[in-house]
């Protein structure tokens, strides 16, 4: 087996439990210690998961037994705490969104290279089986040469749900920003490159407040669109549509397959990119009804299954699968969606994306390289 890539976390939230859980059946991951700008929520983590240090964040980052910084704090510390790695001699993964802006992003890119340090981005969702076993029904050319597609996150909001919903109506939230990358990284990892997209943005319910919890009745101001519409054209000829709405009240639709693909000789459905290992469908133009396509790769990942593939990568010198490029790809199509819509215009990314690797087939559970 590779040697293990020594892991410190920061940012010990609601989103750490499941990262802890998930590395403990990733043999190359050692956790070796966690942080936070609340020491407690470290110490509180450190012992629900055996971590073995609960430390403050400079001391996580000038640590010498940590190789990788697993950033999992809130978006607008994502690139401050990336660029706090990589200064430190450390590869680091963020959560998503890759940074809140481009200007950010670029400079995390430029530190990384300059550094000769790997960064990685979530989602990793897209190495589960779900979207694996969808793109190589692609690849494989079972419903022929894509030509639609649509794909769709609606709902009326998190105000419903979440104690503290603000951010996500202030920019660099809204439902593109939140949940956007889980549909756009699918969609590259099965389409490949974009050639160019355009959005329509609205802020179409201006009046909310908190529905629930302590702040109920607070009223939340809305300051960044909370309805989304991107076109999309892929370089392959594919052109379709993502939906993005936090203002839609009985949204209709399949939610175990809100990414429809449609080829020349058939269709496919993709299920829910926020998870791993849903199921996937196809029918193909002849068929009376849809077929499920059994999973072609190991089920059972969850988040940080894209860590111990950064780890690997660094163990051997291959690419990473989830790349800091198609992360900041990803922040510069949503952000692109939101250009587009205020300037009138469609846009090109601003940089080459190339698809990663399919993940391994046959590999045991847990062992990503050969
Ligand atoms: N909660 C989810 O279901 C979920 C799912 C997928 C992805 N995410 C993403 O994960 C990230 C974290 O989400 P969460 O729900 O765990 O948030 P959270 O608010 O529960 O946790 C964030 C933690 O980061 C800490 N933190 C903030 N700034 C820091 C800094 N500068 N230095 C050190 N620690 C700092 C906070 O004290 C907090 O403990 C976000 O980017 C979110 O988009 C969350």
């Amino acid at each position: 087996m590779s040697e293990r890539v020594r892991v410190g976390l920061v940012g010990c939230g609601a989103i750490s439990a499941n990262y802890l859980k998930n590395a403990a059946n990733l043999p190359i991951l050692e956790v070796v210690a966690c942080a936070d700008l609340d020491l407690g929520r470290a110490r509180a983590r450190a012992e629900e998961f055996g971590v073995p240090r609960a430390v403050s964040v400079d001391e996580l980052m000038t640590d010498p037994e940590v190789d990788l910084v697993l950033n999992l704090t809130i978006p607008a510390a994502h690139a401050p705490l990336g660029l706090q790695a990589l200064q430190n001699g450390k590869h680091t993964y963020t959560e998503k969104p890759f940074a809140v802006d481009r200007e950010e992003g670029r400079r995390v890119l430029e530190a990384a290279r300059i550094a000769r340090l790997r960064v990685g981005c979530a989602p990793d969702t897209v190495l589960g089986a779900g979207i694996q076993t969808a793109r190589k029904v692609l690849d494989d050319g079972k419903i022929g040469r894509p030509v639609a597609f649509a794909a769709q996150m609606l709902g009326r909001g998190p105000e419903g749900f979440h104690p503290d919903p603000a951010f996500f109506y202030q920019p660099g939230g809204g439902p593109m920003f939140d949940m956007g990358p889980y549909y756009i990284t699918a969609l590259l990892n099965l389409l490949g490159p974009i050639r160019r997209l355009s959005g329509m943005a609205a802020i179409a319910i201006p009046d909310r407040s908190v529905a629930t919890g302590p702040k109920q009745g607070q009223k939340i101001p809305v300051e960044t669109p909370d309805h989304v519409c991107g076109m999309l054209e892929f370089e392959n000829g594919a052109v379709g549509t993502l939906v993005t709405s936090f203002a839609v009240r009985h949204g209709d639709y399949d939610r175990k397959f809100p990414i429809l693909i449609y080829g020349e000789e058939g269709a496919l459905r993709v299920p829910d990119p926020n998870t791993f290992d849903g199921a996937v469908q196809v029918r193909g133009r002849d068929d009376a009804e849809w077929q499920e396509v059994p999973h072609a790769f190991p089920t059972g990942y969850g988040r940080s299954v894209g860590v111990a593939d950064l780890a690997y990568a660094i163990r051997s010198g291959r690419p990473q699968r989830c790349s800091a490029e198609q992360g900041f790809i990803v922040l510069d199509v949503m952000q692109a969606f939101l250009d587009s819509s205020r300037e009138g215009r469609p846009i090109t990314p601003s940089i080459q994306y190339e698809r990663p690797a399919p993940m391994p087939a046959d590999l045991p559970f847990g062992t990503l390289d050969g």
